[in-house]
Order: structure tokens, then sequence, then C-alpha cells
């Protein structure tokens, strides 16, 4: 694995680059959202991840026109609200983060859930389509997809892609899951890895619940790093992306601090199969 930084990216599937490491809004109240983010720009994240349910689009927006910083050079991700799957719904809510946040654009719209049954999964996965081929999105995806789904909309894709020609069912470029050591979900690491699909890892240092864990302390003594920078470190090891939210400003430099090398280790059994951290120069 190279080197990586704040700014490292990935290809996704429908060619544009993501930041691998990205700063999660989820539960950062709208009134410090905006300074919140700008502090994220400042320590040097470049990818913000928020969402419709998380009622701080515009104010992270905010921050991040605030940050000075080019709006080309930052990643913006929002998402479909679960209770709103379906085609019409998602229509509007594509528009309307656009009104939010002001901007021409959002880097990646990902459908929040696989909520509402197959045809409004569908219909909301259309409508996002139809966001990147009106030029108001760049790359889609999906969030907390199991295999199960992930099989119904690459069948859709690829029946929609026959019918109507290539690339008319969309490009499945991101799934964003629960991921670390104690939930390590095999299955849709395999799946996203055979495909190329990116998979951004949520929640990876486990909501701050495993900071005096016995299994990490030893590693965390061994490297002379917290337990959360062991286990930023296994995401970036593991998977593709990840997020870590912060309401306050204390912890975000985190990040920085885990580009530097922890090992091989076995992290954790929580998932039965043991992981391993591969080697990381
Ligand atoms: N797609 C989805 O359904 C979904 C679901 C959940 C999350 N997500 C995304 O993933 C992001 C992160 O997930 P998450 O907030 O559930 O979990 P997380 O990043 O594993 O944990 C966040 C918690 O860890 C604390 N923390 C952060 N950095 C720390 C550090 N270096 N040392 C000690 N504690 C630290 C934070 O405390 P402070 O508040 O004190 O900073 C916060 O309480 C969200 O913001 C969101 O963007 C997506």
């Amino acid at each position: 694995m190279a080197k990586l930084s704040l700014t490292s990216t990935l290809r996704m599937p429908s060619g544009y680059e993501i930041p691998v490491l990205g700063y999660g809004v989820y539960q950062t109240p709208a009134n410090v959202a905006a300074e919140v983010v700008g502090h994220a720009l400042e320590v040097g994240y470049r990818h913000v991840d928020s969402a419709v349910a998380y009622r701080n689009e515009a104010p992270s927006a905010e921050g991040i026109k605030n940050s000075g910083i080019p709006r080309e050079q930052i990643f913006f991700t929002t998402k479909i609200p679960p209770k709103d799957m379906n085609y019409e719904n998602a229509k509007k809510h594509v528009d309307n983060s656009l009104e939010a946040t002001g901007f021409d654009y959002v880097d990646l719209y990902l459908l929040h859930s696989p909520y509402g049954g197959k045809t409004n999964r569908i219909g909301a996965w259309k409508a996002l389509v139809e966001g990147v081929e009106a030029g108001k999105i760049r790359s889609i995806g999906v969030s907390n997809y199991g295999v199960h789904h992930l099989d119904e909309l690459e069948e859709y894709i690829k029946s929609t892609g026959e019918k109507e020609g290539k690339g008319k069912g969309g490009i499945l470029s991101v799934n964003q899951v629960e991921l670390h050591p104690w939930l390590a979900r095999k299955d849709i690491v395999d799946w996203c890895n055979k495909r190329g699909v990116i998979l951004e890892a949520y929640s990876p240092i486990v909501r701050a619940t495993k900071a005096e864990d016995p299994l990490l302390l030893p590693l965390a003594k061994k490297h002379n790093k917290t337990t959360s920078q062991i286990l930023l470190r296994w995401s970036l090891q593991m998977v593709s992306s990840f997020f870590q939210s912060t309401k306050a400003q204390t912890h975000t430099c985190v990040g920085l601090c885990t580009t530097a090398e922890i090992g091989n280790e076995v992290t954790h059994r929580g998932e039965r199969t043991t992981l391993r951290l591969r080697a990381f120069h």
C-alpha cells in the first residue's frame, strides 16, 4: 500500500477520484456544522460526508464555501433518506440538495439504506442515474447494502444496459457500510472488491466504544499510538475509504497521525474470521 495522506485518492468506477479519508458529520448539530467542517478542512480533510437525514447539508456546504478552498478540490457526499426511497422523492431530493448547498453538483450521492422494497429501491436509483445524466451528480452509490441488495442492483444495471444501451442503468461507484474488526463483512468486502466498487467504512472507531479494548491496548502501546489510531489504520488497510466523525474538534488530526506504519498484527477476532493487518510500508 502506498503511503497515505488526507489527500490520497482512489479512482471510482465513474472515473472520478475520491479522497480515501472522509470527515463524517452524522450527529453534528446544524448550528456548529459550518465551523466543524471548516476546521476539518483546515486540518487537511478534503472529503465531507453528509446526508439529508443529518439535517446539516446547508451548514456543511457553508463551511466548505467559507474555507476559501476551490470547490473542485473538495469532495461532498450526501444521501437520499431511507424514508424517501422511491423515484419521485429521490428526484426531489437531488434538486433540494443543490438548492440547500448552493453547489452546482454533488460529488457523490448515495441511497442511504435499502428500504422500501425492490421497486422503490430501483426507482430511487433511477433518480440518481438521471441526476448524473443532468450533470447534477458526478458519482452515485449505495449505503448499508448487503450482498442480495447489491445483486439486485447489479441485475438492474446489467439488464437496463442491455435494453437501453451501455451505462443507461448507471454506474455503481460506492457502497458505504459499517465496517470495523467487530463487523468485518467479508461477503460485502469481497463483492465490492471483485467489481472495483469502492467500499467506504463507517463507524471505523466503533463509536469510541473500544478505546480500552484488551486486544487493541497492547498494539497501541507497541506502536505508541492510540487505540483509535490502530482502528483507523485497520480501516485504511482493509478497505478503500472510511469516515470518522467528531462533534468536537479535538480528534480531527487523528487521520494524519495514522499515516505512520503500525505493522501487521492481528487486530481482533470479533467476527470469528481472524483478520490480519497487512504489513504497511
Ligand atoms: N451511511 C450510514 O448509514 C452511516 C451510519 C453511521 C455513520 N455514517 C458515517 O460515518 C461517520 C462516522 O461514523 P460514527 O460517527 O457512527 O462512528 P465513529 O467515527 O466510529 O465514532 C464517532 C465517535 O468517536 C469519537 N471520536 C472520533 N475520533 C476519536 C479519536 N481520535 N479518539 C477518541 N474518540 C474519537 C467521537 O467523539 P467526539 O464526538 O467527542 O468527537 C464520536 O463520539 C458519520 O459521521 C457518517 O458520516 C454513515
